[in-house]
């Protein structure tokens, strides 16, 4: 006779786990290690991030040259430090997560090798992670955040809104046609003479302006040319600008006040179109009365003046807004050993040895 039958746990066991992170997609080299269980928040062991923007000011952007050979200089000790400070070596870990793709293929390169050669010495699963996974991701490390969520991921080289169901499941709803957003600030300040990154430097000095000093365009956005896509453009807001800045003399202050407000606007209207297109996509998940969450992420995730505006379109909406604090939202190791965490738990295989560093890899096409 067949004994009571028992019911099958319907979730992995919770066992936490501990990543080691790798990051050299563009011009920070960063190791951290983080422990948890998905959906998180996780706990932060360690998070070492060596900015190379000194080295790279002088020419106003980044020089991918420079960056992989400052990488290949300094990571071995970054990872030494992000080891140390999580009191563990390497025998104490679950795995080695490197970022893959996107970035400058020079640096991921440095960082994907570092992490092969330190994943077979030690036997242990190598996990090679997209970056912009890492982004996406990071919410749920700090914050916990359930899948389904809108995310908006503004960073120096991306600017997408998309619908995340899960680990491997991203639906795109919008990109940029032109440039990302945090090219654009960094557009924005060279040619109002601010520092590199441009980001920053355009917030603080939009502070002190007036950001109705100058009336530029908001492209693709409501009125006359509004596409109801989730589409962005920010050349022409980036053009506008220029011109202005050569026909007259224009207060740093209150140009940068004017596109910071120009570039809010066109967030805010694009993720309310977003908002629209991910209830419907999720409207099994989430029965319309029930609260949705935006997640912001990317390094123009830590823009407060984008971030206050955003907030209070979510209230609007009735979603919740999740932002990461401002060093999570920049590029860090602790997202990506976050993202190689959230892949083990789904009990996939680690990465061959031999997977491949990508300067292109949409998130979409996951
Ligand atoms: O995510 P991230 O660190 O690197 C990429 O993966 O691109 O983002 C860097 C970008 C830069 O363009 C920088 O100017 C921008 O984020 N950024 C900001 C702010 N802090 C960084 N943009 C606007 N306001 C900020 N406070
Ligand atoms: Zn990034």
């Amino acid at each position: 006779m067949p004994g009571k039958l028992h019911p099958l746990p319907l979730t992995m066991p919770l066992v936490p786990l501990t990543i080691l992170g790798i990051e050299t997609s563009c011009d920070e080299t960063a190791a951290a290690v983080v422990r948890g269980v998905a959906p998180g928040p996780g706990e932060i062991l360690s998070n070492i991030v060596f900015s190379q923007t000194e080295a790279h000011a002088p020419y106003g952007g980044v020089v991918p040259e420079i960056a992989s050979r400052a990488h290949l200089e300094i990571l071995d000790s970054v990872i030494g430090r992000a080891l140390d400070e999580a009191g563990l070596t390497l025998a104490g870990l679950d795995g080695i997560a490197a970022t893959a793709g996107p970035g400058l293929i020079g640096g991921v390169m440095v960082g994907l090798t570092t992490a092969k050669a330190l994943a077979l010495a030690a036997g242990k699963p190598l996990i090679a992670v997209n970056h912009l996974m890492g982004h996406a991701f990071t919410a749920r490390l700090t914050h916990g955040v359930a899948f389904p969520f809108l995310l908006l991921l503004v960073s120096g080289g991306h600017c997408q809104l998309l619908g995340v169901g899960g680990v491997n499941d991203f639906r795109l709803y919008g990109s940029t046609i032109d440039d990302a957003v945090g090219e654009a600030f960094d557009k924005t300040a060279k040619i109002l003479g601010l520092p590199y990154p441009g980001g920053p430097a355009v917030e603080a000095a939009a502070a002190h302006g007036n950001p109705k000093a100058f009336d530029l365009p908001r492209p693709l956005v409501s009125g006359h040319n509004a596409r109801k896509s989730a589409d962005f453009s920010f050349s022409g807001l980036k053009t506008a600008l220029r011109q202005l800045a050569q026909t007259q003399s224009v207060g740093v202050a209150d140009a940068s006040a004017s596109f910071q407000a120009a570039v809010v606007d066109i967030l805010c209207d694009r993720t309310r179109i977003a908002m629209g297109l991910f209830r419907e996509d999720f409207a099994d998940a989430l029965p319309a009365a029930t609260p949705a969450t935006l997640v912001v992420a990317g390094g123009v995730a830590s823009n407060q003046a984008i971030g206050a505006a955003l907030g209070a379109l979510a209230r609007r909406e009735n979603f919740v807004t999740r932002i990461p604090p401002p060093r999570l939202c920049t590029d860090n190791a602790a997202m990506i050993a976050w993202a190689g965490l959230e892949r083990l738990a789904t009990g996939a295989a680690a990465d061959a040895l031999d997977v491949a560093p990508r300067a292109r890899w949409p998130l979409a096409s996951l």
